[in-house]
């Protein structure tokens, strides 16, 4: 009996097994609109079996973007590009699923496979950034402070991207607290130097991610709310993993449903060792200390790691993203590793599944 590939609800949202794809950017948007490249590329997974397909963080304005070529859900022209992609995602039984994001002080910067690197300038496409504090990431221009409208206005925009995002079909929506981006900033004492109700205490510094769940949850009452949240800034005086307990427990009575626990982001100096299910132990004192569902990521590569991880209870469903990448049809295969009948093969491919 594996775990890995048995079904999970979530609300009324049924997940086929536990076996899911985490947000990857593509850079590959214009004018955040997604194109063929993000249909097919998403697609696929749904053919290999995931459960869940999580399209990339998409900004909830231009201005969140990290690259000019990330893709956004900031208009109703990009609902409706996006409408066709969550089709095809659950045309072949997966969930699909999209994470909403910001990248304050980390936005407007060349896309990795540029050979240019840091902040893209104004002249060359670029735009001003915004963030808690004007203090900028290493080697990145400086953000200006957001003020009290600033942040009512992302907030908005959440809850806007919010309903687009049901409207166009997916079922599953992640906020990303996460990697350094604007709500993480926010958390993390590092960059978050604020003296007013955003700034200082814990519960000012989550104050702006609980309002965006709030606005999220609003907008989308029966979508499966996600939260992905880095445990630890892996830097002095930074974001820890007891923060990250308190501050899942806070947002889960604000309705998110699940925590996608990853790690760092915040600083340039962060020092993480990374290596198979590195980041699991986070999701597991998550999961144990603040009594939510969560998802583990991070070097789960292969069937056996995957399927212990969830035997073991360290995590209720599994994110994973290179492996994805390596191999579309990851879940196919680790059914077959794993020993595990599947009734999704897709009808075209049968003549190549393994025979038991
Ligand atoms: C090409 C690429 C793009 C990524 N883009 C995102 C993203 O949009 N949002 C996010 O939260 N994480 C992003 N990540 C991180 C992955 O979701 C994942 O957490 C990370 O790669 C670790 O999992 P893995 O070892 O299974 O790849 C990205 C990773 C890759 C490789």
């Amino acid at each position: 009996m594996s775990i890995l590939f048995s079904p999970l609800q979530i609300r009324d949202i049924v997940f086929r097994n536990r076996l899911w794809v985490s947000p990857m950017c593509q850079y590959s948007a214009v004018d955040g609109m997604p194109q063929e490249w993000h249909h097919v590329h998403l697609a696929q997974f749904a053919s290999g079996g995931a459960g869940l397909v999580m399209a990339e963080a998409t900004a909830v304005l231009p201005e969140g973007r990290i690259s000019p070529e990330d893709t956004g859900i900031y208009s109703d022209a990009h609902r409706d590009a996006w409408a066709p992609i969550a089709a095809a995602i659950r045309a072949r039984g997966a969930v699909p699923g999209i994470q909403l994001a910001h990248a304050g002080r980390k936005a407007s910067t060349w896309r990795p496979f540029d050979p240019r690197s840091g902040s893209v300038p104004i002249a060359d496409g670029g735009w001003p950034t915004v963030a808690p504090s004007a203090i900028a990431y290493d080697g990145f221009a400086t953000p200006r402070a957001l003020d009290a409208d600033g942040i009512d206005e992302i907030v908005a925009a959440f809850g806007a991207a919010a309903q687009r995002a049901v409207a166009a079909g997916f079922a599953v929506l992640e906020v990303h607290g996460a990697h350094g981006y604007l709500l993480h900033q926010f958390l993390s004492p590092l960059s978050n130097r604020r003296h007013d109700e955003y700034g200082g205490s814990l519960e000012n510094r989550a104050r702006l991610l609980l309002r965006v769940v709030d606005a999220v949850r609003a907008a989308a009452p029966d979508a499966a709310v996600l939260v992905r949240l880095s445990a630890t800034d892996a830097a002095d005086d930074g974001w820890d993993v007891a923060d990250t307990v308190h501050v899942a427990r806070m947002a889960a009575q604000h309705g998110a449903d699940m925590f996608d626990i990853s790690s760092g982001g915040l600083v340039a100096h962060q020092r993480i060792t990374v290596g198979p299910g590195y980041q699991v132990g986070y999701a597991a004192r998550v999961r144990r200390e603040a009594g939510v569902a969560v998802s583990a990521v991070g070097m789960i590569d292969d069937a056996a790691q995957a399927e212990q991880i969830l035997a073991a209870g360290n995590a209720d469903a599994i994110m994973a993203g290179r492996e994805w990448l390596r191999d579309p049809h990851f879940a196919l295969r680790a059914a077959g590793e794993l020993g595990v009948d599947i009734d999704y093969w897709p009808a075209q491919y049968l003549r190549a599944r393994p025979r038991r």
